[in-house]
């Protein structure tokens, strides 16, 4: 008997935890649609080198997000990054153009939505490399993703997550 008294305190936590995450995950995908249905950008397309794996995870959690993406293959990447004006050290696998940005690399939906929301006057936003747990890679986030605003080559911070 003495199991029964501990379980409900227990039973309520497990309800009231589980209640806040399903908030939060609601809260977050509102504010995303808001974005979505505001900024009016819903075609994005992602250029990557025609072997690269990761480029497609990341377009496919583009294309749950709610964007209708459309994947160009291109042997050239280099003259991408060139074209967009992305410095080496900022340089991920693959880079997506919303509308007037580019966004480098497997950069979370919080700061593409920022950047579509607040609308800088910035040439786009990377997260350079392919850091483990970010979207579209496996492995565990190890450390916090730092994604840098880019402007005529300028390099500034712009969200951490
Ligand atoms: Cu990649
Ligand atoms: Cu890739």
């Amino acid at each position: 008997m003495k199991n029964k008294k501990t379980i409900y305190p227990v039973a309520i936590i497990i309800i009231l935890v589980s209640g806040l995450l399903a908030w939060q995950a609601v809260a977050k995908q509102n504010n995303h649609d808001q974005v979505l249905s505001q900024h009016g950008i819903s075609k994005v397309t992602v250029y990557k080198s025609p072997t690269c794996g990761c480029c497609v995870e990341h377009s496919k959690y583009l294309d749950k997000q709610g964007f209708e993406v459309e994947v160009v293959k291109e042997s050239n990447m280099p003259a991408i990054k060139s074209k967009y004006n992305i410095p080496r050290e900022m340089e991920s696998c693959h880079t997506a153009i919303f509308g007037d940005y580019f966004v480098e690399g497997h950069v979370p939906i919080e700061a593409i939505d920022k950047l579509l929301t607040e609308k800088p006057d910035i040439d786009g936003i990377a997260l350079p490399d392919m850091p483990a747990g970010s979207p579209g890679m496996p492995g565990v986030k190890t450390e916090p993703f730092i994604i840098y605003a880019l402007s005529n080559g300028g390099i500034s911070e712009f969200m951490t997550l």
